[in-house]
């Protein structure tokens, strides 16, 4: 199944709220929830407080990415706020295994993510043990970069790993996602699609529902 993440990193916090009601006026299933640290990722974004006034209100999927150091420090936190499913990066942590035990151990799903430099090969000895691969098409840190299209055939390479794994994953693709790349992604293997500049700007919900549209849901 095909799913839309808008990432509300793009959103404008003044009105999130409004913003979030229009993404569910088009349907659109899940959140993507981008936090920050300053240390990972040279910026910082927002954390646990936010999450906190979203779950609450809405419905959606809260799709976590965690872009900080060491997550197995937060992620009990961020699970009782109310996400769904946790991603963190394999690079920021010298224990993979005990950080998606640890998520495991809260009831919400996992998913692991790998930056641009990371080779898809490095994702193979977890596959099993998650729900979902983040496959990161931008260096971490900002919303509204330009794809880096190599970083694409990393989601084709990891479909098939799974599949003869016999392993029914969800692989996402985030960083400079718009319409007119996005065919190329999901044909790359993606069923997961993070968008944030592309989404809110101009009208959120007519943008959402032509992502939709390509997407086929
Ligand atoms: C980048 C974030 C992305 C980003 C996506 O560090 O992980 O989720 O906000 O935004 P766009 O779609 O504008 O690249
Ligand atoms: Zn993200």
């Amino acid at each position: 199944m095909n799913i839309l993440s808008p990432s509300i990193l793009s959103a404008d916090f003044w009105k999130l709220g409004e913003d979030i009601r229009e993404l569910e006026k088009a349907g659109v299933p899940w959140i993507h929830v981008d936090v920050m640290d300053g240390l990972f990722v040279p910026s910082i974004s927002y954390g646990m407080p936010v999450l906190s006034c979203i779950r609450p209100n809405t419905e959606m999927f809260l799709d976590v990415h965690l872009m900080i150091e060491r997550p197995e420090r937060y992620v009990k936190e961020f699970a009782k706020c109310g996400a769904d499913l946790i991603n963190f990066h394999i690079e920021a942590t010298d224990d993979v295994e005990e950080c998606i035990r640890l998520i495991r151990e809260t009831g919400k799903k996992v998913g692991i993510t790998i930056k641009p430099a990371t080779p898809a090969s490095a994702v193979a000895p977890y596959l099993s043990l998650v729900d979902m691969v983040l496959v990161m098409s931008v260096e971490p840190g900002f919303g509204g970069q330009k794809m880096i299209p190599d970083c694409v055939h990393k989601a084709t390479q990891i479909r098939k790993m799974a599949q003869e794994k016999g392993l029914d994953l969800d692989i996402e693709i985030d960083g400079g996602v718009n319409l007119d790349n996005l065919q190329m992604v999901l044909d790359a293997g993606a069923n997961v699609i993070v968008a944030g500049s592309a989404v809110f700007k101009n009208d959120i919900c007519v943008n959402c529902q032509k992502f939709q549209e390509i997407m086929g849901e």
